[in-house]
């Protein structure tokens, strides 16, 4: 097992979530509806009907759960912002009430000896922008996500100290403009390379808002989900089509953003979107990838727009709750081919896996198919050091078990264990593992 010498003194230790998956208080103090407020409304979007309106209710427990953190020893917690709670509309007024919590979260961190790592987006668009088609569809998106990013950096900049622009830019895309699965339901190819365009150009405009009114201290990043593409078979289609799935999985919006520059493939598909100073536009040197990753991917040849298509693990494959293939090598090989590729630190700010084990009759979570994962995984990353790549930190999804999106509760991703009907949260075996490797001494 990896134990905590094996792990630089500065080597950070933490946890991620996410506003829609933990917060709860949907409708209070004046937040208003997100895209996913309304996709989990809808029938048949989410299983099960699941909605965030409660979640964790992390908004009135974050004291508990920053307790939990500080317990643990983590020194990082990466949380993201609700844009509705600030921004009803998106855009123009200010919900004060609203920003009041992110700035009593931030408060309580610091008291813990916590970094805040704010995210400005994961996920949840104000509805009325997309209502008002001011959506990742469209172009006008770009400054109102900059004064968006402006506003936070304002109330919260002289506290917060990492700064993430978007979560997974490359999966929410996907999911929610191209597949149609995730808010807001969009399934349309056109559409998803609008998204990715826009989200890229809002990147780039975020960071230089940030840089504008953070000078000096702000470390500043995004949070890509890079999963190796593997070809299922060895024959040179799948592999050309192995190549394809990179290229619109993987770099189409972690390549403009790190090395200012789309590949050929996805230059190709995104045609005239591109123009001539976009490319500039989106490019800022960042301080740090933060990667998220939890299995590679598979791709076989086919003859649709993108020439590819997405395929199961290879039969008798070790797989999660989710059905991800658990392959800690994946791991290994894209941190070193991040680390190398992009030439930036790397901290993992996602990596974990889902369950659905509750506490036993003492009351203990004992959850050994995650430590048996985070070990190996935590292994893969030794050895992704030892052969030279810059990773610096592990952040675990997740602090707490939450909302699966459109998997609703089912899927249990925390290393605390969440009653949802009461709210009670019992730590797991797996945050002790994690705690007994994040603290510095047994008494930090
Ligand atoms: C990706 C996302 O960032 C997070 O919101 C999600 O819950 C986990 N990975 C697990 O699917």
């Amino acid at each position: 097992m990896v134990t905590r010498s094996d792990f630089p003194e500065d080597f950070v230790w933490g946890a991620s979530t996410a506003s829609y998956q933990i917060e709860g208080a949907h409708d209070e103090d004046g937040r208003a509806p997100s895209i996913w407020d309304a996709f989990s409304h809808t029938p048949g979007k989410v299983i099960g009907g699941a909605t965030g309106d409660v979640a964790c209710d992390h908004y009135h427990r974050y004291k508990e759960d920053v307790a939990l953190m500080r317990q643990a020893g983590f020194t990082a917690y990466r949380f993201s912002v609700s844009w509705s709670r600030i921004m009803p509309e998106g855009h123009g007024a200010v919900n004060a009430a609203g920003l009041d919590f992110y700035d009593r979260l931030v408060d309580e961190l610091l008291a813990n000896n916590i970094a805040p790592w704010l995210c400005l987006y994961h996920w949840d668009l104000p509805l009325a922008l997309h209502e008002n088609g001011l959506g990742w569809t469209s172009r006008e998106i770009v400054p109102l996500f900059a004064d968006y990013a402006g506003l936070l950096a304002d109330r919260l900049g002289d506290r917060v100290t990492h700064w993430a622009t978007f979560n997974e830019p490359n999966m929410f895309t996907m999911l929610g403009y191209g597949a149609g699965v995730h808010a807001p339901g969009i399934r349309d190819r056109d559409r998803w390379l609008d998204a990715v365009h826009h989200v890229n150009l809002s990147h780039g405009a975020a960071v230089r808002r940030l840089r504008d009114q953070l000078p000096g201290g702000a470390q500043i990043g995004s949070v890509p989900n890079l999963q190796p593409v593997r070809p299922a078979s060895d024959n040179d289609q799948d592999r050309e089509a192995a190549a394809r799935m990179d290229a619109v999985m993987n770099r189409a919006t972690a390549d403009p953003v790190f090395l200012g520059k789309y590949d050929p493939l996805t230059r190709e598909w995104m045609g005239d979107r591109i123009r001539p100073d976009d490319e500039a536009a989106i490019y800022e040197p960042l301080d740090w990838l933060g990667l998220n990753h939890y299995s590679p991917h598979y791709a076989a040849a086919r003859a649709n727009a993108f020439g590819f298509r997405s395929m199961d693990p290879p039969e008798g494959a070790e797989k999660t709750l989710m059905g991800w293939h658990v392959a800690p090598d994946a791991f290994r090989d894209i941190l070193v081919e991040t680390s190398k590729r992009y030439s930036v630190p790397v901290y993992v700010t996602e990596n974990g896996m889902a369950d659905d084990v509750e506490p036993d009759n003492q009351g203990q979570v004992k959850d050994d198919a995650r430590i048996s994962y985070l070990d190996r995984y935590l292994g893969a990353l030794l050895e992704a050091r030892a052969e030279g790549a810059d990773i610096r930190g592990y952040l675990v999804w997740s602090m707490l078990d939450n909302f699966e999106w459109a998997m609703g509760y089912g899927p249990r991703f925390g290393i605390v264990h969440v009653d949802y009907a009461t709210q009670v949260r019992t730590p797991k075996a797996s945050y002790h593992f994690l705690a007994a490797l994040a603290r510095a001494s047994p008494d930090a």
